[in-house]
């Protein structure tokens, strides 16, 4: 429900500065020397990042499952290719240099058969060499249940917004994750949810499946946007996988 309401989505995550985020992508694109023509942005949803990507002149590809998000990104970014597609069953037309995934949109995984699966596609979309950023996988399972709040407003829309987590199943390692968006557009008011029941993966485990994939080296978990590699559990983080 949420998703259906990119404008929505995207005025209640409008805090991300996109332009360090590419910053980063660059210096981690130079560090392990691969030129940058295409990016791939996973899971996209009204992909926060995509105005700075297009103009600092990179090809660009958006891909999401929800049809209103890819519809509001055609819209929005005629330069960039944007494709309605399940992430753990597609195929692009070409391929890209450096992918990312944010917002622990990995998570959205029912099982480990659609991580490989989602591996399987990267692997087809990526060209030798090239760099996929995970960001904030949950490595923080201590304390992983828990709500945050808070409040976004532009263009006379206010909105209040809050994520949940709670674990569902552990034996089967299952979460319930619920977002409300609580919007007051300009004097119209409604309640958006989105909830969603998702496999969690422990760290340990995405090595493993990784290494069972075959075509990636698994570079490791980094502290959030720093390249400095975690011993800990941090809740924002990233994890860096190169094409072999
Ligand atoms: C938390 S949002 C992240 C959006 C954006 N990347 C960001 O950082 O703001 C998650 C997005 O994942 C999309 N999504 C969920 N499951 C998906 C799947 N299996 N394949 C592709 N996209 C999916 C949703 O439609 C939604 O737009």
């Amino acid at each position: 429900m949420v998703y259906d309401y990119p404008k929505y989505y995207e005025i209640a995550f409008s805090f991300i500065d996109s332009k360090k985020q590419i910053d980063f992508f660059e210096k981690l694109s130079n560090k392990y020397g691969i030129g940058i023509n295409k990016i791939l942005d996973v899971a996209c949803g009204p992909s926060v990042q995509a105005e700075e990507i297009l103009k600092r002149g990179y090809g660009l590809v958006l891909l999401d499952l929800n049809k209103s998000m890819i519809e509001y990104v055609k819209i929005k970014y005629p330069k960039a290719e944007a494709i309605k597609a399940d992430m753990c069953n597609f195929k692009l037309k070409g391929t890209v240099d450096f992918a990312f995934i944010m917002m622990g949109s990995i998570s959205y995984m029912k099982n480990n058969e659609d991580f490989l699966n989602h591996l399987n596609c990267m692997s087809k979309a990526l060209n030798k060499g090239g760099l996929y950023f995970i960001e904030n996988t949950r490595l923080n399972w201590k304390g992983l249940e828990g709500k945050q709040n808070w409040d976004e407003e532009k263009d006379g829309i206010k909105i209040d917004a809050s994520y949940e987590i709670k674990v569902e199943n552990e034996l089967k390692q299952i979460l319930f994750e619920e977002m409300i968006l609580k919007v007051n557009d300009n004097g119209k008011k409604r309640v958006l949810k989105e909830s969603i029941s998702l496999k969690h993966m422990f760290p340990e485990e995405y090595k493993l499946l990784i290494e069972k994939q075959g075509d990636f080296d698994f570079l490791g978990f980094f502290d959030h946007f720093k390249d400095k590699q975690l011993n800990d559990s941090k809740q924002f983080n990233f994890m860096l996988l190169k094409k072999k």
